[in-house]
C-alpha cells in the first residue's frame, strides 16, 4: 500500500489566524509526524510526502530558507524515534541545490534509520517529477529493451529513490487544490485521488483512516472489467 500526500495549506493556514507562513509550516511539521505515526498503525508500506518543490525555489528566500530549516530540525530530531517504529527515512529529489548542512543531516538520517522494516517513508524535497522523468530518460539512453519496471528503477536513481516505490495507490491533497503540481506523475498513474479541503495543518490520523476507508470501497479496474462482470 503506497500512500502519497500532497502536503498543501500550510501559508493559509497561518494566514488565517494573522500569522507568519513560517508559523504554518511549523505546524505542518506537527502533522507530519502525527501522519508518519498513523501511516505506521493503518499498515500503510511506503509513505510519499510531498515538502518542498524544485518549483517552491520561486518563493521568497526568507520562506524558502525557513522551510528547509525546519526540515533539518526534522531530520535531525526524528530518526531515532524512527528508527524505534521501524520508520525507514528516504528523502527524494535532487540534492545540488541544498545546504551541506541539510544534505548532511539527509545522508545521517537516512544512515540510521536504513535497518527499520516497517514504514518506508519517503520525504519529497527539491522534488520535480518531470525533471526526474527526463534524467531516467537520459539515463535509460542506450537501454534496450527498456521496460516500466526498468525505467521505474532508472527513475528510483535519478531522484535518490531506495529503489523503485510501487505505485501509487491513494494520492490524498489537502488545502483545496485540485492539481498535482510536478508531483509523482509516473508513478500515480492508476492512483485513487481524495481531494481535501482541510489545511495541512489541520490534517488528524482520522483523516487518513477516512481516506483508506474510502479507498477500500472503490473498484479499482485497471483498464479491465469490474470484478463481478468479469
Ligand atoms: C504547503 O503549503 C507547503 C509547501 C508548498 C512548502 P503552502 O506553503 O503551499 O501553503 P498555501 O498553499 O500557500 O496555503
Ligand atoms: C505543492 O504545493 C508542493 C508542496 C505541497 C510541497 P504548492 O502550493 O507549491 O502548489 P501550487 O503552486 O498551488 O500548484
Ligand atoms: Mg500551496
Amino acid at each position: 500500500m503506497h500512500v502519497a500526500i500532497i502536503m498543501d495549506g500550510n501559508g493559509r493556514w497561518a494566514a488565517a489566524r494573522g500569522w507568519p507562513r513560517l508559523a504554518g509550516h511549523r505546524a505542518g511539521g506537527e502533522a507530519v509526524r502525527r501522519s508518519v505515526e498513523a501511516a505506521g498503525a493503518l499498515d500503510v508500506d511506503v509513505l510519499t510526502l510531498y515538502a518542498f518543490s524544485s518549483d517552491n525555489w520561486r518563493r521568497p528566500a526568507e520562506e524558502t530558507s525557513g522551510l528547509l530549516r525546519l526540515f533539518e530540525q526534522y531530520l535531525r530530531s526524528e530518526p531515532a524515534k524512527c528508527l524505534e517504529k521501524g520508520v525507514r527515512i528516504n528523502v527524494i529529489g535532487r540534492r545540488d541545490r541544498l545546504g551541506a548542512p541539510l544534505v548532511s543531516a539527509i545522508e545521517s538520517a537516512e544512515r540510521i534509520t536504513a535497518a527499520a522494516r516497517g514504514l518506508w517513508l519517503r520525504v519529497a524535497v527539491d522534488y520535480s517529477s518531470r525533471d526526474a522523468i527526463l534524467s531516467a530518460a537520459e539515463r535509460a539512453r542506450g537501454l534496450a529493451p527498456l521496460t516500466r519496471e526498468r525505467f521505474g528503477a532508472l527513475l528510483a536513481q535519478a531522484s535518490h529513490s531506495q529503489g523503485s516505490a510501487p505505485e501509487v495507490d491513494l494520492l490524498i491533497r489537502t488545502g483545496g487544490e485540485q492539481r498535482l503540481s510536478d508531483f509523482l506523475l509516473w508513478e500515480c498513474a492508476y492512483a485513487e485521488l481524495f481531494f481535501l479541503d482541510k489545511m495541512w495543518p489541520d490534517f488528524e490520523a482520522a483523516d487518513l483512516e477516512a481516506c483508506l476507508k474510502d479507498f477500500r470501497s472503490r473498484s479499482r479496474r485497471f483498464g479491465a472489467l469490474p470484478v463481478a462482470a468479469a
